[in-house]
């Protein structure tokens, strides 16, 4: 229910317990066991939960051998709460502990009662430098992995960092995902390459701040440009991308990366958040608006065709209007393709919690619309300057919006999606089993989030 990395959690998950002789059911009536993958982000997103484990309750009332597991960074965050005022959850399993949630199904199976597998708490621990991750067995998960159990045909995500150590005062993840520890190279491309001689050819690198991967090795260091390099040498990768960037460790040689190698793609979703200094301050962000201009400006001098992606917090404590219209300046300068917008939503025990949360809702509500709208306007302007351009577009399926054609496809054919390397959304007629190859399309229509054309008949 939450980010990429809870996504990745959750194919890791499903294909170990594969493993271990369980099946996946489409009917969650007939499941003994159900498992909520969670998110603590925002407030919306634990609420989501909560209803579910409310009908998950009712179902138990009916069949007392249901299995009802929470993992994940809600499970961090809540712990052993969630077994006192949820009596209905069996298990609760934290983002580090996951590699054990066969085990501990079987337990609940055979005792019947509920078990905790938590991380240990950074709160208690002060999240300072004296925490030691336990570097050995952090990538159990990972390294457990079937490639041929990713369900996408041709794209994977590949953990390449755990854990955050930014501690902007608003953000639950440093708490609930745990120190930042980076996973070795070698590790990360032996991954990669048992994922494309599996068949996938995009392969996306996923860190809460990806580009800030540091891995020191006796006198060697590989940084994030190194390992781009490494990775994006591993033969038969057509796309390498990787999410999510921090803006204070963008570095030149990770843009030179990105222009040299040729496999890698020209997108960079690197959240600014705020476009105010002083909200930024507050946010604990460690980058001005001036560093940021300055990386937008070094990644469209360097990278050519760069595609920028970005994240905002609206109603942030204190945030004034003049802040607001700064924010909204700077996704105007930024010339973003996209951005998610998110009303800011207090997280007990971060810093910014104990700040008077003093933007009333309403006022946020208009922020959010504002920015949405401004976004809207730069979105559909970026997106409008590919017209007439034709894109290689990896095809994913068939468009889930498909009936709202105004014209029907060809017989044989229905609308389909896929993306650029830029990361574009396109949609074009074409037919179903072009699913994971790539294609050209030329664009001949453009709206604030998508690109639409006709393919031209070369598959590769
Ligand atoms: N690791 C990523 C993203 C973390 S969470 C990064 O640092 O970029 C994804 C997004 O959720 C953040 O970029 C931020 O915009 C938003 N977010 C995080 N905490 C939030 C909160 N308390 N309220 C509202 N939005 C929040
Ligand atoms: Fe949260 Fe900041 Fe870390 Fe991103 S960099 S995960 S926003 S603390
Ligand atoms: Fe949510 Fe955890 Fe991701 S809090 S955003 S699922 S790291």
């Amino acid at each position: 229910m939450g980010c990429q990395m809870n996504r990745l959690d959750s194919e890791l998950v499903i294909s170990r317990l594969r493993a271990a002789g369980h099946e996946m059911t489409d009917d969650r009536k007939s499941a003994d066991v159900v498992l909520f993958n969670t998110c603590s982000v925002r407030r919306h997103a634990e609420q989501k939960v909560y209803s579910r484990l409310g009908a998950e309750g009712q179902r138990k009332q009916h069949n007392r051998r249901l299995i009802v597991g929470v993992l994940g960074c809600m499970a961090q965050r809540e712990g052993e709460q969630l077994l006192r005022n949820h009596p209905q959850v069996n298990i609760v399993c934290s983002p580090g502990q996951l590699a054990r949630l066969a085990e501990l199904i079987e337990h609940v199976a055979g005792t019947g009662g509920a078990v905790l597998a938590l991380d240990p708490d950074r709160r208690a621990r002060g999240g300072g430098a004296e925490e030691e991750a336990d570097r050995d067995e952090f990538d159990a998960l990972d390294l457990s992995r079937d490639p041929s159990q990713s369900p996408s045909v041709a794209q994977a995500f590949v953990r390449v960092a755990r854990g955050c150590d930014k501690f902007c005062s608003y953000c639950i993840v440093p708490f609930v995902r745990g120190p930042e520890v980076s996973r070795e190279p070698s590790r990360i491309v032996q991954e990669v390459l048992r994922l494309v001689e599996a068949g996938r050819t995009e392969v996306t690198l996923l860190g809460q701040t990806v580009n800030s991967y540091r891995w020191c090795d006796g006198g060697r260091t590989v940084g994030f440009a190194g390992l781009l390099e490494q990775v994006a040498a591993v033969g038969g990768l057509r796309r390498l991308r990787f999410v999510t960037s921090h803006p204070l460790d963008f570095g030149n040689d990770v843009l030179h990366a990105m222009r040299d190698l040729p496999n890698v793609c020209p997108y960079i979703h690197c959240p600014a958040q705020s476009g105010s200094d002083a909200v930024l301050r507050r946010m604990n962000r460690k980058y001005t608006r001036a560093q940021y201009d300055d990386l937008v400006d070094r990644a469209r001098g360097t990278v050519p065709d760069v595609v920028l992606a970005g994240d905002f917090i609206v109603g942030f404590p204190g945030e004034s209007e003049e802040d607001h219209a700064a924010s909204a300046d700077l996704i105007r300068r930024s010339g973003y393709k996209n951005s998610f917008i998110f009303k800011y939503s207090p997280r007990p025990g971060t810093a910014a919690a104990r700040m008077r949360d003093d933007v009333p809702t309403e006022v946020k509500r208009w922020r959010n619309n504002d920015l949405l709208a401004v976004q809207a306007e730069v979105g559909l302007a970026h997106h409008r300057s590919y017209i007439g351009r034709t894109v290689e577009v990896l095809v994913e399926g068939p468009s889930p919006r498909a009936a709202k054609q105004p014209t029907p496809a060809p017989p044989g054919q229905t609308q389909m999606l896929g993306r650029t390397r830029g990361d574009h959304i396109v949609v074009f007629d074409g037919e179903p089993n072009l699913a994971g190859h790539y294609v050209d399309v030329r664009i001949a229509d453009a709206s604030a989030l998508t690109l639409m054309g006709s393919i031209n008949l070369d598959v590769s």
